[in-house]
């Protein structure tokens, strides 16, 4: 079995590709990337010298160069992590979102579809649901929950998922699609939440919270999603959304309020800054279906999962520090030296 896992240089990717490599020894994983700022081949070192995994630099929306590659590896299943990932980049420049998200997507399913595979697996996010109000607990997002994006971010994901599903409609390609909540753990790039507020509160920097910290997010530890994935592809129905979440709803500044007090540092070092333009109040999935029909459920409690990723952080303080590039630091500026 030949998997080709696009994007595996991101932070979900590459847990997949690790998860992959233990759980089947012998599929050949076959990682495609661009390395974008996002993206880092020192991610992926653990795997580089095994005879059954191969790197490849690619864009994939570089048509010739996609299917020069299917070509050549004939692969059997092709997980598509490759994104655009960032909702505040999204906000600054849509247009490379479009582009990854969007027509890269296409251009890989063209090539499962003109070379064949067994299975085309897209990896979406909930918010292409949009968001669910703060004073109604009782409201989940399902598989049937009509999309109602608000970003330049999930549109362009929802997008993906639109084409997925005509590709299967209209040319029978064997599509899966899962769509999880936010996820936290090792080899997050440090613009995100967490691993942005570890790494803040290590250098006893101001910890930038967006409006009141009010926003909820349910949150699930990276290997329970890359299970989750690993599951679909064993068990799951062509044409079918998975929707994976560990129903674990958290504000946000309750998150960071645990960090500070895991590392020792004081609650003074958070400061609220300008919200978010359209920012989501609230996300929270609905796991019925995944757990219903392929018995899936998340394994790591979060408690277990943020001490161990706050741990993580601090064991691979190389691997953060080093990748924070001049480009990183420019955007890092631009985005909270005047909110
Ligand atoms: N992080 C989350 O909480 C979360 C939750 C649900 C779904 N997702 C989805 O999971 C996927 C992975 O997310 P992540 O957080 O690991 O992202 P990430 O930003 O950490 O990694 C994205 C990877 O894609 C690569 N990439 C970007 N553009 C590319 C292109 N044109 N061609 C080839 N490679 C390209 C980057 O180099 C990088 O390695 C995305 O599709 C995202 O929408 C993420």
């Amino acid at each position: 079995m030949t998997v080709i896992v696009t994007g595996g240089a991101g932070f979900i990717g590459a847990n997949f590709i690790y998860y992959l490599l233990n759980a089947h020894p012998d599929w050949r994983v076959v990682c495609l990337d661009k390395l974008t700022y996002a993206g880092n081949l020192s991610t992926l070192r653990g795997a580089m010298d095994r005879p059954d995994f191969r790197f490849v630099r690619l864009d994939i929306c570089d048509r010739a160069g996609v299917y020069a590659l299917f070509r050549e590896e004939k692969p059997e299943i092709v997980v598509n992590f490759a994104a655009e990932t960032h909702v505040d980049r999204s906000i600054e420049d849509p247009g490379i979102f479009l582009q990854t998200n969007v027509v890269g997507a296409g251009v890989l399913m063209d090539a499962c579809r003109d070379l064949g595979v067994e299975r085309f697996h897209q990896v979406s996010t909930d918010e292409v649901y949009g968001d669910l109000p703060l004073d109604r607990p009782e409201l989940f997002f399902t598989e049937e929950t009509p999309l109602r994006t608000s970003s330049p971010y999930s549109s362009s994901k929802a997008g993906a998922d639109l084409l997925a599903m005509a590709y299967w409609r209209t040319y029978g390609l064997p599509v899966t699609i899962s769509r999880c909540s936010n996820n936290y753990g090792p080899w997050q790039f440090p613009e995100k939440l967490i691993p942005l507020m570890i790494a803040n509160c290590l250098h006893d920097k101001p910890l930038p919270v967006y409006g009141k910290g009010e926003n909820v997010r349910d949150w699930l530890y990276v290997e329970d999603h890359c299970r989750a994935i690993d599951l679909i592809l064993q068990k799951g129905t062509a044409g079918e959304v998975y929707n994976v979440g560990g129903h674990n709803e958290m504000r946000n500044i309750d998150i960071v309020k645990l960090i500070c007090a895991e590392l020792g540092k004081p609650e003074s070092l958070i400061t609220f800054v300008t919200d978010r333009k359209g920012h989501d109040k609230r996300y929270a999935i609905d796991p019925a279906k995944i757990h219903a029909e392929l018995g899936w459920l998340p394994e790591t409690k979060f408690a277990d999962g943020l001490h161990a990723t706050i741990r993580w952080y601090l064991e691979h303080r190389g691997w953060w520090e080093e990748i924070v590039s001049g480009e990183y630091r420019n955007y890092y500026e631009k985005m909270y030296a005047h909110r």
